[in-house]
């Protein structure tokens, strides 16, 4: 378990000075740092069909993008290369133990662990990113510069394919040592390459912007073939100009939609699918004789046996009216407030034991859904 030290900060105190503040240089963040794979594992699995991985190389300042997966790592030189793998907590267990420290930040905001690896002079260039994100040095070294968000820096495209940004003033350089780790802000500049052979494990958060919230909210509208209200105007009286659209019948359109934007069921029904849905493939593997809630019910009564999360999982619940709505990868689940202990299992930890599910009485619907889960692999013991 990787035990997490931010300077001299309290968790609450790096949310109140820095959480998408500033920058922070935390040095020794995790001391005698153990890096939980090496370069030939990640090169292994940025051969995989289902992860997403590219390389980057910067030969004599000329810019190249490589997308996986890679049947060989010709690309991947001795020197400026970077080999980057992505959401490999879904696919690595070791790996996935080290987004467990950051989880003081609420887990719905936590994305995927990228994964990098640069030979010397190696890096994506300097760039922007749209999200937070926590850099961690594992082995070799690495020199990075970190700037302040400033509107007039410009953003271009290197070989059609790298978005990067213009030279930046620096507020944090420095050579990240293994342990190390830099909290970067969405909007600050950075850049980062290889002083030697270097991994590095990037912890990266979400922030929907309006445009992908309200295309899926759309997409939900009619999944759900909710909306269906439409316009009226039965107090409608003559008017002189024909073609205009009156003030009040734009407010009536805009309080048509706002309608489905204040249906409580209807919006926490689809924020918990979209916020729940995990962006990368998962490595699930369905139980081949799927079980029973009988057969669960007595395994939690009489067992000795604990259950994992599947890496990558994405559980969150919301307190409705009346109900628990849980949501897990994208599906709800309706529960019964009485399950609040038992839901918090599945959503504040990546495991727990029987006893401990046991000991929050979980009812019958509980149950029939952790089943569920269990056969489809994403739970398991
Ligand atoms: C990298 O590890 O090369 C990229 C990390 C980042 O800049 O976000
Ligand atoms: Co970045």
């Amino acid at each position: 378990m990787y035990q997490l030290k931010i300077n001299d900060l309290s968790e609450q105190e790096f949310l109140t000075q820095f959480w998408q503040k500033k920058p922070l240089l935390i040095k020794q963040g995790f001391s005698n740092f153990q890096d939980p794979l090496d370069a030939n594992e990640l090169a292994g699995l940025a051969m995989e069909d289902s992860i997403e991985s590219r390389i980057v190389t910067n030969h004599n300042n000329e810019w190249q993008s490589h997308q996986g997966p890679f049947e060989d790592f010709e690309q991947l030189t001795e020197q400026h290369s970077t080999l980057l793998v992505q959401a490999v907590d879904h696919w690595h267990n070791d790996a996935a133990q080290l987004l467990e420290p950051f989880r003081f930040i609420p887990n719905w905001r936590i994305d995927d662990l990228m994964i990098s690896y640069s030979t010397p002079g190696g890096g994506v260039g300097a760039h922007l990113d749209q999200y937070d994100v926590f850099i961690i040095q594992g082995e070799g070294k690495r020199h990075w510069r970190v700037g302040l968000p400033d509107p007039s820096l410009k953003q271009f495209t290197q070989n059609k394919t790298l978005l990067q940004v213009e030279a930046f003033t620096a507020v944090i350089d420095c050579i990240l040592e293994p342990g190390d780790i830099l909290y970067i802000p969405p909007g600050c500049p950075h850049e980062g390459y290889a002083v030697e052979n270097a991994l590095n494990y990037s912890v990266g958060f979400r922030a929907p912007n309006q445009q992908d919230l309200l295309s899926s909210f759309a997409d939900h509208i009619i999944d759900t073939e909710s909306g269906q209200k439409r316009y009226t105007d039965h107090n409608l009286t003559l008017r002189e100009s024909k073609g205009e659209l009156s003030d009040t019948e734009v407010d009536k359109v805009k309080v048509l939609m706002q309608a489905l934007l204040n249906d409580h069921t209807l919006f926490k029904q689809w924020l918990g699918t979209t916020l729940s849905q995990p962006k990368h493939d998962m490595d699930l593997m369905p139980v081949e004789q799927p079980f029973n809630a009988a057969q669960i019910a007595d395994a939690i009564n009489s067992d000795d046996i604990s259950f994992e999360r599947l890496g990558g999982t994405r559980a969150i619940y919301q307190q409705t009216a009346d109900e628990l709505l849980v949501s897990v990868n994208g599906e709800n689940y309706s529960v019964p407030n009485s399950d609040l202990n038992a839901v918090k299992l599945l959503t504040d930890f990546t495991g727990f034991n029987a006893q401990q599910l046991k000991n929050t009485a979980p009812s019958l619907v509980f149950i029939e859904i952790f089943t569920t889960l269990i056969n489809e692999g994403i739970w398991f013991n």
